[in-house]
């Protein structure tokens, strides 16, 4: 799949109502009514009463094995499903420590000792999702990631992202800010 450019803009306009913002760790966002999602371009235009713009890219995979891709693959499903009316958008910062290991590190703690990948499994085809990498456009965040759920996931998505962030990964998070949404 080619790569798929996408700016989040925060402010009074877009598809989504922001339900609810938490800075989780670092510094906050500005506190926003509605989100305008444009995929397909690095929008440098922000629309009028923009509070925040966040842009990424999806990229090729760092850390899935062959035997999980075919796994991840089978249960995926697309976004943009009529009945996942609810939506999260989090942007993540990683610390220099991360950085500064090598692949096959970051590998053993994001599935070998978090199960980052072995967890988010058991969560699909309820949760669609997409991660958009930042960090190499200079932005404030490494990564931007979006979900996309029923209303009667909600529970199981918090669920999700509660074991997250109790993980070995998650020690290496220095910025995240969970926007949930809907439409
Ligand atoms: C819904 C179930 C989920 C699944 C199946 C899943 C799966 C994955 C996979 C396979 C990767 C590695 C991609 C690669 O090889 O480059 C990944 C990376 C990532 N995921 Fe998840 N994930 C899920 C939920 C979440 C949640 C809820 C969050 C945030 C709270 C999150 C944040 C991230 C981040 C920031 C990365 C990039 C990590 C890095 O490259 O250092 N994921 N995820």
């Amino acid at each position: 799949m080619s790569p798929v450019a996408v700016s989040f803009f925060g402010g009074s306009s877009g598809l989504w109502r922001v339900e609810a913002m938490n800075t989780i760790v670092g510094e906050a966002l500005p506190q926003v009514a509605r989100l305008d999602v444009r995929e397909g371009s690095l929008s440098a235009l922000e629309p009028a009463g923009c509070r925040f713009a966040l842009r990424g890219s999806t990229g090729h995979l760092r850390y899935v094995l062959a035997h999980e891709k075919g796994g991840l693959a089978a249960v995926t499903p697309p976004l943009g499903r009529d009945t996942a009316t609810c939506a999260a958008l989090i942007p993540i910062r990683k610390s220099a420590a991360w950085w500064e290991l090598a692949q096959d590190e970051r590998r053993v703690i994001l599935q070998e000792r978090s199960k980052h990948i072995s967890l988010g499994l058991g969560y699909l085809p309820a949760v669609a999702r997409r991660l958009y990498h930042c960090r190499e456009l200079g932005e404030p965040f490494d990564f931007v990631t979006w979900f996309e759920h029923a209303p009667e996931d909600s529970e199981r998505f918090d669920e999700l992202v509660y074991a997250l962030r109790a993980s070995e990964e998650w020690q290496y998070v220095e910025r995240e800010v969970d926007i949930r949404l809907m439409r």
